[in-house]
């Protein structure tokens, strides 16, 4: 690993200690203070995650590192901390009135941050730009940390943000993790896959959620994990629900009741049909039975197409056949 990289790393850290110093101990820090305050933040969550503040500044870090580093303007740019000006060049603070999220990588170096504004605005959350140390689809947040939990259960709780495994973690779960945004990638499912057997997805409870969840758990099946779905009502996510109800229901209510990603498709294939008009329903029980018809054990085949008959008042011989007949058409 070259000096620049070393360098890089080093920025970070000295940006995360004052950003984090400007969140707790700062005046600039005390609107980010409150709001923390206000989503249930405790100051063991904000030392913990090493949670800061970057204030409303374009100047703040980039004469702090010039102080502090002896790094051209170029590189700590490249590094995804400063940007440079189109016209003239000069560089400035990339990340400005954010609640910052330190990004470790898998060996514990801290190489990006992910910035929430604080007020209304856009982009809601700020990650930083791919680097030489920063690859997104190689990144798990949290994960140098959470890892020895997940190997010792042997099971991993991937969340789609930070803040959710922040809460979660406030809840007692040691062992949630996050990918950065909702897709993840191979690389991300096999660095799980080689600490744990088992995944549950807990992903936010809207339309950009399930559609995650769905293909997250597939690539997760396809790298050989044990994937079960956490699932939270309309609406919610892991982060609403804690602060809602608390976190022991989360645990309770939501993590603790998981369903096989079985149950969890006889709720998605729902969605966007209307299972009173015939062409819909048909099409709903097709796509179950071919659901079914991919489960690797006899009962489990058996056990849903039960369940399917029972709904809608069909024969179990009739699912049978039908499930023959796709498995035909499939060959
Ligand atoms: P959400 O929109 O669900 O955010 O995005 P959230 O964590 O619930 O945020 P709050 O509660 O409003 O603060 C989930 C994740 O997707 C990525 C971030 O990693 C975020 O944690 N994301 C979201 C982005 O990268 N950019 C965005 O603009 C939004
Ligand atoms: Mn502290
Ligand atoms: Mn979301
Ligand atoms: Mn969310
Ligand atoms: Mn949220």
């Amino acid at each position: 690993i070259s000096h620049k990289m070393t360098t890089w790393v080093k920025a970070h850290e000295l940006a995360a200690k004052l950003y984090h110093h400007i969140l707790t101990a700062s005046d600039e820090g005390k609107e980010a203070r409150e709001y923390l305050r206000k989503r249930g933040f405790t100051k063991e969550m904000i030392d913990h995650f090493q949670v800061g503040y970057a204030p409303n500044s374009w100047d703040f870090l980039t004469n702090f590192l010039e102080k502090r580093l002896d790094e051209s303007h170029e590189s700590l740019a490249e590094s995804g901390l400063l940007a440079l000006r189109e016209k003239d060049k000069k560089p400035y603070d990339r990340f400005r009135d954010r609640i910052m999220f330190p990004i470790w990588n898998q060996r514990g170096k801290l190489i990006a941050f992910g910035g929430r504004i604080l007020s209304e605005g856009q982009p809601k959350y700020l990650n930083s730009q791919e680097s030489k140390v920063f690859n997104k689809s190689e990144v798990l947040y949290f994960f140098h940390q959470a890892r020895p939990m997940i190997r010792k259960k042997s099971e991993a709780v991937l969340f789609e943000g930070y803040m959710d495994v922040i809460s979660a973690w406030r809840a007692g779960i040691d062992n949630g993790i996050a990918a950065m945004g909702t897709a993840l990638t191979e690389i991300q499912a096999k660095m799980i896959r080689r600490n744990a057997d088992r995944v549950i997805l807990c992903y936010d409870s809207d339309d950009a959620g399930l559609n995650a969840t769905y293909k997250n758990a597939q690539i997760l099946q396809k790298v050989g994990a044990e994937v079960v779905i956490a699932t939270l009502p309309e609406g919610y996510d892991p982060d609403d629900y804690i602060r809602d109800k608390g976190p022991d229901r989360f645990v309770q209510d939501i993590i603790n009741r998981h369903i096989t990603f079985t149950a969890f498709k006889f709720h998605y294939f729902r969605r966007g049909k209307n299972l009173q008009l015939e062409g819909d329903r048909l099409n709903y029980i097709e796509q179950i039975i071919e659901e079914i018809s991919l489960l690797p054990r006899a009962v489990e085949r058996d056990y849903y197409l039960r369940q399917l008959a029972e709904e809608f008042s069909l024969s179990l011989e009739a699912l049978k056949q039908e499930q023959i007949d796709i498995i035909k058409k499939q060959q």
